[in-house]
């Protein structure tokens, strides 16, 4: 038997000795269902983005062509939709569900839980949603204002709402996951203000909540009274100093992973916050559980194990990257393994029966580790990892090797195919702990030097790498552009699918990674793709907008594109074989031009202290005014030419219901640094 073959086999073994093991999870949710559905964010429980549809294959993908295209009223589209019995679900924007009919496009019912209304100052965290979850007739969404919600999936009607967070800038952008009628959800912000991770998992049918679980420790002696309690005994003594009062962080603001074979669910957890450690952590300790592999019961949420990839963390490296679950073969036994490529550079092979580390290697250019040890499962930091007050460049950036886009694995390949960023970032210290006084709700909360600065077109290249996970070596990669490209999907019909960022969707041969087909999707293709059958057709369906979430925060490595958040529509494109449609006209990339605007008198002393203020607006409008696509280029906007226009739109919020926060509390010193800053910024003045 060819290698090819064993890996099928003990695939489909693992499979179906999975069926009898403790609950009874819906069988269009297991690894053996026959891929009509795209039930849940990776198809499967075991998260690996792989259609076992074939009809779309390396002989006739060439005649791929586009079924049908759906116009969206919304903000972002780094999302995914699901498929079930041939509708499509998509949550979109500030999560604005739609059910769209998969074989025509025709949109069945939508349902807005209005967040932008209710969010308040978590409006100011930006991102939107990335995908939703489907169990027995229920669609379950989360909220930018921390709402889980469950609707009926027939009508869109409104079953139940939760509240799952509690305090301003704590937001869900992540996808729910369910299992045994449980729905889990976590959320995000620790990049923004104090506060502590925690996954939360609801009762499907009443929405009341079955258990919770805290990532990291609250103030010592204080307990929550939540299944987390025994283990936060222990967490607590890997941290020192006060970091109660700074949160901590640990966010499980994107992946999660059901595993039916050890009835466990494990949480990829979120980073340090704040980063610099003298405030958080200054006398050291790994900082349970966050930057980790979080494995708790499904039914109580206790604890059973924990991986932790980047102890301390001060990079930004979170584990809220995918993990994909396989049965392969090492050494000549089967091992039910986790394929893991957090933030961090590398790319793990986790025991999933027990925590333990398998392998560990660099998935692209790492310079803070020089490697895992195998016996310990610690990285070996480089001596300047720990930067200090200095700027030091490190590899990778903030935005990680792997960012949350999904990777995605073919059991008949045994590769993993994983969209990787090259991109190194200068991380400085604060001079002094003491001067902490961060701007709340805004990336100054991490604590670390920040300054005026445009991220360059050249910063950064990124690729697609089919990655082996027994030799841990790339098998093949693709160049790719920017470095903001969409999740992967991989096929029975033997391709991988990418959506890039300069507009293309490609399908790649997952042997070799020869493009075998492309498509220009007339802008940026920002989801992750999906593929479904409905009448014994297999379509594919892919998400397209302006860049946005984070990668729309960056500069000109994201505004070389020219997709702008105000022209550039948002759409669903749906994709089989042999259709001949077109995607509606679309406007040119453009490269917006600045205003010089000569007509206002530049004071450089407001603009400079402007720099600080800044980090307000960043998120959304780009670092040194340089838009990425989250929102407008405010150097060619002639707003900010009057104090009246910009004080409107900036502090009483005019333009609110299109997703530009309202920022009351500024005074109008501040607006005017603010607005001085942009023009410097517009005239090309450097700080
Ligand atoms: C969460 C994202 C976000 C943040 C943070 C944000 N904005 Fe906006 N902003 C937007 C969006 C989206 C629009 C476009 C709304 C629309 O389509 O009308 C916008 C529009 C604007 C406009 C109008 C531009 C024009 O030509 O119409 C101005 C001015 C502006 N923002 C200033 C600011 C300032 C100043 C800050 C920081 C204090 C800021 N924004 C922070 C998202 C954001």
């Amino acid at each position: 038997m060819t290698k090819r073959l064993a890996f099928i086999s003990t695939w489909m073994l693992a499979a179906v000795v999975a069926l009898p093991v403790v609950a009874q999870p819906e069988s269009m949710f297991m690894d053996n269902s026959d891929g009509a559905d795209w039930p849940s964010y990776g198809r499967t429980y075991a998260e690996d983005h792989y259609t076992p549809l074939e009809q779309i294959n390396k002989a006739n993908v060439a005649d791929l062509g586009l079924a049908w295209s759906l116009d969206l009223d919304v903000g972002n589209t780094n999302t995914s939709p699901l498929a079930v019995d041939g509708v499509l679900y998509l949550a979109a924007g500030y999560s604005i569900v739609h059910a769209i009919d998969g074989k025509t496009g025709e949109l069945l019912w939508k349902y807005d839980p209005k967040a932008i209304a209710v969010a308040g100052k978590t409006l100011r965290a930006g991102w939107g949603i990335r995908g939703l979850a489907y169990w027995e007739g229920k669609v379950f969404v989360g909220t930018q204002d921390g709402r889980l919600i469950a609707l009926d999936a027939k009508n869109g009607e409104l079953i139940w709402s939760q509240q799952t967070t509690d305090i301003a800038g704590v937001f869900i952008s992540g996808p729910p996951r369910v299992f045994n009628d449980k729905v889990i959800i976590g959320n995000g912000g620790a990049d923004f203000v104090a506060m502590r991770g925690y996954v939360t998992a609801y009762n499907t049918d009443t929405g009341a909540k079955e258990w919770r679980f805290y990532i990291v420790p609250g103030k010592p002696g204080e307990k929550d009274g939540e299944v987390s309690d025994s283990a936060m005994e222990w967490a607590e003594d890997t941290w020192s100093g006060e970091w109660w009062k700074y949160g901590g962080g640990g966010a499980a603001w994107n992946a999660m992973t059901y595993d039916p074979e050890f009835n466990r669910v494990y949480i990829g957890t979120g980073n340090s916050g704040p980063y610099n450690e003298d405030i958080r952590n200054p006398d050291g300790g790994d900082n349970l559980f966050i930057a980790s592999v979080l494995a708790l019961d499904a039914d109580t949420g206790e604890y059973a194990w924990h991986y932790q990839n980047t102890p301390n963390d001060i990079w930004d490296y979170n584990s809220a990257q995918d993990m994909t679950l396989a049965t392969i073969n090492i050494d000549g036994k089967p091992r039910k393994v986790m394929f893991h490529a957090p933030k961090n550079g590398f790319f793990y092979v986790i025991d999933r029966e027990n925590g333990k580390l398998i392998s560990a290697e660099k998935l692209g250019t790492v310079n803070w580790a020089e490697s895992i040890d195998l016996e310990t499962g610690r990285p070996v930091e480089t001596p300047f990892a720990r930067y200090g007050t200095e700027p030091v460049l490190i590899w990778p950036s903030f935005q990680g090797t792997h960012f949350w886009p999904p990777q995605s694995y073919s059991p008949k390949t045994g590769l993993v195919y994983v969209p990787i960023i090259d991109m190194p970032v200068p991380f400085a210290r604060l001079d002094d702990p003491k001067d902490y006084d961060p701007i709340l709700f805004t990336p100054d909360f991490v604590g670390l030097k920040s300054g005026d600065g445009d991220v360059p077109a050249d910063a950064g290249v990124s690729y697609l790498k089919a990655w082996d996970p027994l030799t841990q070596k790339a098998k093949w990669q693709v160049k790719t552009p920017g470095i903001s490209n969409s999740g992967t999907m991989a096929t029975g019909g033997g391709l991988v699918f990418q959506g890039l960022a300069d507009g293309y969707l490609h399908a790649y041969d997952a042997d070799s990674g020869a493009d075998l087909w492309s498509y220009y999707a007339k802008v940026a293709v920002t989801g992750p793709p999906v593929s479904y059958s409905a009448d014994g057709v297999q379509y594919v369906t892919v998400a397209t907008g302006p860049l946005n979430g984070a990668p729309g925060a960056f500069g000109s490595i994201s505004a070389q594109f020219g997709w702008d958040s105000r022209i550039h529509p948002r759409r669903l494109l749906t994709f089989k074989l042999g259709a001949k449609g077109e995607v509606p006209a679309t406007p040119e990339p453009i490269v917006s031009k600045a205003l010089f605007g000569e007509e206002m008198n530049l004071d450089m002393k407001l603009a400079a202290a402007g720099v600080k203020q800044w980090a307000r607006c960043q998120l959304c409008h780009g670092p040194g005014v340089v838009a990425g696509g989250n929102a407008p280029d405010l150097r060619a906007s002639a707003i900010p030419l009057t104090f009246a226009g910009f004080e409107q739109v900036v502090r009483q919020g005019v333009l609110e219901q299109k997703g530009m926060p309202k920022f009351a509390e500024l005074t109008d010193q501040e607006l005017e640094q603010i607005r001085h800053y942009i023009r410097a910024k517009a005239r090309g003045l450097q700080f």
